[in-house]
């Protein structure tokens, strides 16, 4: 059901969505339906994208459309289905009023493909074209996503789901994508222009009144083994995601396979990360956002008959990924998150920073010989949890006493925690450093680091 999201401690101090949500939460009662003929992405091998403004029915049908940005007429993007190991050009059109850049999240890429602007590139200027070539070295789910005033630009729609086939793709009768994302939307259906509001910077960050997740199909049968790829694409919500109707395992974090498919239990996905699972469907299946009153539905897969040619096996794991192994850590640095409300104090010049920096510095916060090992520790020292992204690796977390644990390229730390990760620096140039809550990378949360 497509009915407000009820976390009261997100939405504070804004009186109008209140009431908003109110009404909404009647709408949702009687028309459930509606959230069935959400529209899967542009069928299209698109390998150019056009930055665009565009208009979507986020509300149930009926209620006013969305006036967003998004590309080649779509929000999200068209599905970007890319193989491993081959290179390929993506051109990117501007047709915004603004200039723009895009970032391929979560792919080992040449540095100046990356999509930073300012760091790695110029902006791409309205009426521009800018080529993105690049070889993807894993299989996965990734996504790709506006990299410039991102807290706003992604805000208003500006992301796709960028996928690396496998070599040999798992024996599955459907690969569904499952796109979540949330809006702070008024009662006509726009976005509310409240993009980098200093409360909610200074708190979780900007958050949707209103969540959905986008699907790439909308049928399945029962019997049938399906691969969905989870990608929470809010800017900075935290989606908690139960999955109904199936059962099976996560083979994938952020991409990387897992060297052994694990139990699917609820999900805790930060902004940008990623979760691949295998289930056998059992009935119909339900995306909810898990919340202390309830669950929220995100969308459903509805169940069409039933395969009964399908004979269930085990669930294997996915090819293991190719990265380097790492040695012993030749540095070890520490990255404490400082600032925000409720007793973060630091001596950063904007809300958020990292050891007492805020925002990007002429100098980067490490600089590592290309192929070295090292250990970082992240330690979150404030009342909010962060999801910290490292731009062109991938990175182990370690549990407590050091063994390494998922490859990723987010890691979530939640208030008060901290976290090793060990990375192997083997991709040269600057890499972004960032908590990937956009309202905590704008209020400056973000440094970078230097491979050479
Ligand atoms: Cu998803 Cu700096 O990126
Ligand atoms: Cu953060």
């Amino acid at each position: 059901m497509l009915n407000a999201i009820r976390h009261s401690d997100n939405l504070s101090g804004y009186a109008n969505i209140r009431l908003h949500m109110n009404r909404r939460t009647f709408l949702a009662s009687v028309s459930a339906v509606s959230l069935l003929p959400v529209r899967g992405f542009a069928a299209q091998n698109a390998l150019h994208l056009k930055a665009q403004q565009v208009t979507r029915q986020i509300l149930p049908q009926g209620e006013g459309a969305t006036a967003m940005l998004g590309f080649n007429g779509s929000m999200p993007g068209p599905e970007l289905r890319l193989r491993r190991d081959a290179r390929i050009a993506i051109d990117v059109h501007n047709a915004l009023d603004e200039g723009t850049a895009v970032h391929w999240h979560g792919i080992r890429l040449e540095n100046m493909m990356d999509g930073v602007p300012m760091l790695t590139q110029e902006l791409i200027e309205p009426g521009d074209t800018m080529t993105y070539s690049f070889v993807p070295p894993d299989a996965g789910t990734y996504w790709y996503h506006s990299h410039y005033i991102s807290y706003e630009q992604v805000a208003r729609g500006m992301m796709g789901p960028l996928i690396v086939e496998d070599d040999v793709p798992p024996d599955v009768d459907h690969d569904i994508t499952v796109l979540l994302s949330d809006w702070q939307l008024d009662e006509t259906g726009q976005l509310l222009d409240a993009f980098a509001d200093m409360h909610s910077v200074a708190h979780g960050g900007y958050m949707g009144n209103f969540a959905r997740a986008f699907l790439s199909q909308e049928r399945v049968s029962t019997g049938d083994r399906i691969r969905l790829r989870l990608i929470n694409a809010a800017t900075n919500r935290i989606f908690p995601v139960a999955v109904s109707g199936v059962s099976g395992a996560v083979v994938a974090l952020d991409g990387m396979a897992l060297s052994a498919p694990r139990a699917l239990g609820d999900l805790e996905l930060a902004p940008a990360q990623r979760a691949d699972l295998i289930v056998d469907v059992k009935g119909p299946v339900g995306f909810d956002m898990v919340t202390r009153q309830g669950a929220y539905r995100l969308a459903e897969l509805i169940v069409d008959g039933s395969n009964t040619t399908r004979h269930a096996t085990s669930i294997k794991s996915l090819a293991p990924p190719d990265l380097p192994t790492p040695d012993k850590p030749a540095q070890h640095l520490t990255l404490t998150m400082m600032g925000g409300a409720m007793g973060g104090r630091h001596q950063g010049d904007n809300i958020w920073s990292f050891n007492n920096t805020s925002d990007l510095q002429a100098d980067p916060f490490g600089s590592f010989r290309r192929g070295e090992t090292a250990r970082i520790t992240l330690v979150n020292d404030t009342a909010f949890p962060h999801g910290i992204h490292l731009h062109g690796h991938h990175f182990y977390e370690t549990d407590k006493d050091g063994t390494l644990g998922d490859l990723r390229d987010t890691t979530l730390v939640h208030a008060g925690e901290s976290r090793d990760i060990i990375c192997v620096f083997d991709n040269p140039g600057r890499w972004l450093l960032h908590c990937h809550m956009l309202s905590h990378a704008v209020g400056g949360m973000r440094t970078w680091v230097n491979v050479a």
